[in-house]
């Protein structure tokens, strides 16, 4: 509950441990030669994304082959964008172990440190697929960044937002695969096995971003969560115009991969449609999801208000 400042009952004893969760991701712990490369190859026959978030149907100007073709470049934005997003996540979490005292349990350490490992990880797969679009593709498909720059913006932001929008895309891509990738039989096989993995060890990430949001808001004022809502309505904002601009270069690729140009009025179509799926994609999904719902019920009433008045944009 709210008062002058979050109880520390509000957030101590979080319901996830660190030795489980360590435990739990040593067992998942997959190498990226095992996953791709080799026979391992993408089959630019099928499509990559799930509908709910491609959403390519309703853009009734593209033939099926172009409904196809715009969907893979959506998934190579897809990849590329969360190998950019967690190389802030990597930094972010160093920064919090090292803020941690000296005497901390070791399986918390070893957890952090953990996810710190895998995000890495992740960041060298999702080149690996970049490479692999890169050949099987045949035209350019330019990507937002450099991840440098676009990380060392986000992380200028207050702690509190950037934790919170961190917990947001663990969520979210925990969301993604569980929802509307899983089940998807039409989709590529091998972009389908990449997802499939991630979320393997993001699961865990879920959780320990979540004790890491614990511990930042523990004991915070009313202002001071204020204060981290305006951080991360900040990185939301900034994210989003990422989004347009990756909408525009979606659109680009698209033109150059079909050999044709769109007419005025389904460029317009396309720009509108597909910013709202980039937008429900990358942060939308994330917003609504349940387990960061609650985790905003935990930061208070006015928090969540503020959270959810803006999450319609992101539908
Ligand atoms: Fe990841
Ligand atoms: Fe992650």
């Amino acid at each position: 509950m709210l008062g002058t400042t979050l109880s520390t009952s509000n957030f101590s004893n979080g319901a996830y441990g660190y030795r489980e969760t360590l435990d739990a991701s040593l067992k998942v712990n997959w190498k990226i030669d095992d996953i791709i490369g080799g026979d391992k190859k993408l089959d630019f026959s099928k499509r990559f994304m799930p509908e709910a978030l491609a959403r390519v149907e309703g853009l009734t100007f593209l033939n099926e082959d172009e409904k196809r073709v715009l969907n893979q470049i959506r998934g190579n934005a897809y990849l590329t964008i969360f190998g950019i997003v967690e190389e802030f996540i990597v930094p972010f979490v160093i920064d919090h172990v090292q803020l941690l005292p000296m005497d901390m349990d070791d399986y918390k350490l070893r957890a952090f440190l953990q996810f710190a490992g895998e995000e890495v990880k992740h960041i060298q797969l999702f080149k690996r697929f970049c490479e692999e679009f890169k050949e099987g593709f045949a035209t350019e498909h330019k990507v937002i960044g450099p991840a440098a720059e676009i990380g060392k913006a986000v992380l200028a932001n207050n702690p509190l937002g950037v934790a919170l929008a961190i917990l947001m895309i663990e969520w979210m891509t925990q969301a993604h695969y569980l929802d509307s990738m899983k089940d998807d039989i039409e989709l590529d096989p091998q972009f389908k096995s990449l997802l499939k993995n991630h979320w393997l060890e993001e699961a865990q990430h879920a959780k320990l971003d979540t004790r890491m949001v614990e511990s930042l808001a523990e004991g915070l004022s009313e202002e001071e969560i204020a204060a981290g809502i305006d951080g991360f309505l900040s990185v939301g904002g900034f994210l989003d115009e990422g989004l347009k601009q990756q909408t525009l270069f979606d659109l680009e690729a698209l033109e150059t991969a079909i050999g044709r140009r769109l007419s005025e009025t389904e460029r317009e179509e396309f720009v509108t449609t597909q910013l709202q799926a980039n937008r429900w994609t990358y942060i939308g999904s994330g917003m609504v999801h349940p387990k960061f719902q609650e985790m905003l019920d935990r930061l208070g009433p006015e928090a969540k208000k503020r959270i959810n008045e803006v999450a319609p944009v992101f539908a």
